[in-house]
């Protein structure tokens, strides 16, 4: 919808309410408590109506009808319409014959094709002055006598005009809800009547159905003694007018219709689920749902923008969410485990809860997550079950690579669908290694997902070298291997880091490793048991906050319970050697994750040549490190660094592009990118839907000359969903706008 409203160029000269129940009133009521109209009148058929409308000297003055007031209207009144929605019909007659085109008309139903449909029928076509809406403040309590004048205050008004709807009337309208305390939004009538079906249609006739249910059992008097909050909540509501809500049934049947056929198929199912005890049915049905409502998710629908501004010192202690790569590792090792797993700190990202969604979809019974605790009751090596649907992973690498391994091993089939970025990475890197070991797998041609595993095979054992630097695809192989008919060896030229080789050893599994040769040897069929795993804060994000912290004048920050394996703690390193004042405290080495705390005060920076084998410990780490390069003096070089090329974005041309927007210097090579330092400036870059690009250019925004936009950050929530909120709380200022 292009309709906009235009503040401050509209006018109410008389107000006149068209029914005076709840909403009617408390129109008259809040108009009256603002001067928001010069008269107020108030038209109801019933006598002792208005004389209550007069008592509460909610109307100036009143009257049985339209007719009444024909040719009295001027151009600056504004007629509300507040009827049961199946007597707007005949209103709309009334309002053809005696109201002239001048008038602004709105009404307040809760439907409103139905409404727009009466309006064509009585005029011919929907009339320019007739701007439908719906105040979405309705309440379970009705009439004259419970009008408040603030119930509209902080609550959405829906105006759903047509094409033909003229400007200057949706001002008139939308300028009175929003002096009434409202906030007007815009939408088509037949995607306002299919939402209202499902969020306030239906679970007003389920409130209802279930009171009568109730009602007619034999101890129904015992049963609403005992009615406590749950049951009170959720019924509220059966005590709305029953007129609205039999006019709404009627006048939104279609919609109302198909919502109640979907979640009647859904009741059936929950309710053959009790029958049968099918416990994993139950929990992640419940589950699904506690998630929906108790997480902050990005709508789906909808790109974000954050607008990061330059401010003053930061300061503060902060946690991050728990490790990605390890929260990962803990439901995958926890669901192929014997026995119970305990986790704790698992990052409740969008990345590892496609990983835990993925093992649900096999049959693996995980609770949780509940601030980051979950129990993962583990199906053993050869307990996991066909996925009864493809499995979605959207933008996790890590999940589609780990899991690629492990599906190749099983004796289902199955198939890995990822989001657009997903489907563009490659995926040759394990398949070719696992076709060697007797998989059979298909890609697309160019191969990248989706990956379907066609399962079956028992797995030869392999001894392979890597050919790249990359700890997925060393997991991948070792998922494999677990499965294999022997003892596989891989080895790494490179280190990286050995999350999955640490939780195998923490879980028991038949791995060993030997870091001279830097080779992995794992026996095939061995079962590992159930164990607890504590997960650390995520480096990676911890990295955002080192640098705002490193290069914003007169910061100091301490990030708590940071997990600093030494195959991560390249970007500590870098840093060191650009001048950052860096301390590691409370070091606690003797876990299976080492955990420390990491201060970081403000110092100047200067450019380094970034040493080559600090790449693969620090490889998520360098769009925020080429930030903090950006700060320095100097000339920062990177070089060995191509697999940066095939991260959710090519994170060398993100980075590279944006930084010229906001006029830092870049030279891009093969392998790598020189940064000259200097100072940067305001403007709009792309994260290209990469959250640690988003995540990188929020925090260059502290040195900026001015606010920086940075587009399409939505997918921050894959590893980091409370990035802002963290920012905020240390001092960063980071708007969002929704588009
Ligand atoms: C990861 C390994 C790295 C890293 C990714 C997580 C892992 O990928 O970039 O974010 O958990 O194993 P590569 O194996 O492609 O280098």
């Amino acid at each position: 919808m292009t309709n906009k409203y235009r503040a401050g160029d509209s006018q109410v000269d008389k107000l006149i309410v068209l029914g005076l129940g709840l909403l009617g009133a408390s129109i008259c009521a809040a108009a009256k408590k603002l001067g928001l109209a010069n008269e107020i009148i108030g038209i109801s058929r019933r006598q002792s109506t208005i004389e209550i409308a007069h008592a509460k000297e909610i109307i100036d003055k009143s009257s049985d009808s339209l007719a009444t007031l024909a040719g009295n209207f001027g151009e600056d009144d504004l007629l509300v319409l507040a009827v049961p929605t199946l007597a707007m019909k005949s209103v709309l007659s009334e309002c053809q014959e005696h109201v002239p085109p001048s008038v602004t008309i709105t009404d307040v139903a809760s439907v409103k094709t139905k409404i727009i449909e009466f309006a064509e029928q009585v005029y011919g076509d929907i009339p320019k002055n007739f701007v439908p809406g719906h105040p979405i403040a309705g309440s379970e309590k009705s009439g004259i006598n419970a009008a408040n004048p603030d119930l509209f205050k902080n609550h959405k008004v829906v105006l759903t005009p047509k094409e033909m709807t003229s400007q200057g009337h949706i001002n008139k309208v939308s300028e009175i809800w929003t002096r009434l305390g409202a906030d007007v939004t815009f939408m088509n009538a037949d995607d306002h009547d299919r939402i209202f079906a499902a969020t306030s249609h239906l679970p007003h006739y389920l409130a209802y159905s279930l009171v009568d249910t109730l009602s007619r059992e034999s101890n129904a008097n015992e049963i609403f003694d005992h009615a406590a909050g749950g049951f009170k909540d959720f019924t509220r509501i059966a005590g709305s007018d029953p007129i609205m809500w039999h006019d709404i049934a009627l006048t939104n049947s279609q919609f109302i219709l198909e919502i109640m056929d979907r979640y009647i198929a859904d009741i059936t199912k929950l309710r053959d689920a009790i029958e049968k005890k099918d416990s994993r049915y139950l929990v992640d049905t419940f589950n699904r749902s506690r998630l929906f409502k108790t997480k902050k998710t990005y709508r789906k629908d909808r790109s974000i923008d954050f607008i990061s501004k330059p401010c003053g010192e930061l300061r503060g202690e902060i946690t991050v969410p728990g490790d990605k790569s390890v929260s990962h590792r803990s439901i995958i090792f926890g669901s192929l485990a014997q026995g119970t797993s305990e986790i704790t700190g698992f990052l409740e990202g969008e990345d590892s809860l496609a990983t835990l969604n993925a093992f649900r979809e096999m049959g693996v019974l995980i609770e949780g997550p509940e601030d980051g605790r979950l129990i993962i009751h583990g199906v053993g090596l050869h307990g996991l079950t066909e996925p009864a649907r493809e499995l979605d992973l959207g933008n996790s690498g890590t999940s589609m690579r780990l899991m690629t391994g492990l599906l190749s091993a099983q004796e289902f089939k199955s198939r890995l669908v990822g989001d657009e970025s997903l489907s563009s990475r490659p995926m040759r890197r394990v398949t070719v290694p696992l076709l060697e070991m007797g998989a059979n797998i298909r890609t697309t041609a160019d191969g990248t997902p989706p990956v379907e595993l066609i399962g079956g095979r028992l797995l030869k054992p392999i001894k392979y070298t890597l050919p790249i630097a990359s700890a997925q695809l060393k997991s991948s192989l070792i998922l494999a291997a677990m499965y294999a008919d022997g003892e596989s060896v891989i080895i790494e030229p490179v280190t990286t880091r050995d999350h999955t080789e640490r939780m195998m050893t923490a879980f028991g599994c038949n791995i060993s490793v030997d870091d001279s040769s830097r080779s992995i040897k794992i026996q095939g069929g061995y079962q590992h048991i159930g164990t607890r795993i504590d997960i650390p804060g995520d480096i990676s994000s911890a990295a955002f906050f080192m640098v705002a912290a490193a290069i914003c004048p007169g910061s100091e920050i301490n990030l708590l319970n940071i997990g600093i394996n030494p195959t991560r703690i390249g970007v500590i390193n870098i840093l060191k050697e650009m001048g950052a004042d860096i301390k590691i405290t409370n070091r606690q080495d003797e876990l299976c994750e080492p955990t420390a705390n990491i201060h970081v005060r403000y110092s100047s920076l200067k450019g380094i040549e970034i040493p080559e084998n600090q790449v693969s410990l620090a490889i998520d780490e360098f769009p925020i490190i080429f930030v903090a390069a950006a700060c320095a003096t100097g000339d920062t070089i990177l070089r060995g660094a191509e697999e940066l090329k095939v991260k959710e974005s090519d994170r060398i041309e993100s980075m590279a592009k944006g930084l010229k927007i906001l006029g830092i210097e870049t030279d891009v090579f093969d392998d790598g990118i020189k940064i000259i330092g200097g100072k940067i400036g305001s403007g709009t870059v792309n994260s290209n839907h990469d959250h640690r690009i988003a995540m990188a250019f929020s925090v260059a925004g502290l040195r900026s000359s001015g606010a920086i936009t940075i587009q399409n950050c939505k997918n921050i929530a894959t590893s980091f969903p409370n990035f802002v909120d963290i920012a905020r709380s240390v001092g960063m200022k980071i708007d969002l706008e929704s588009n």
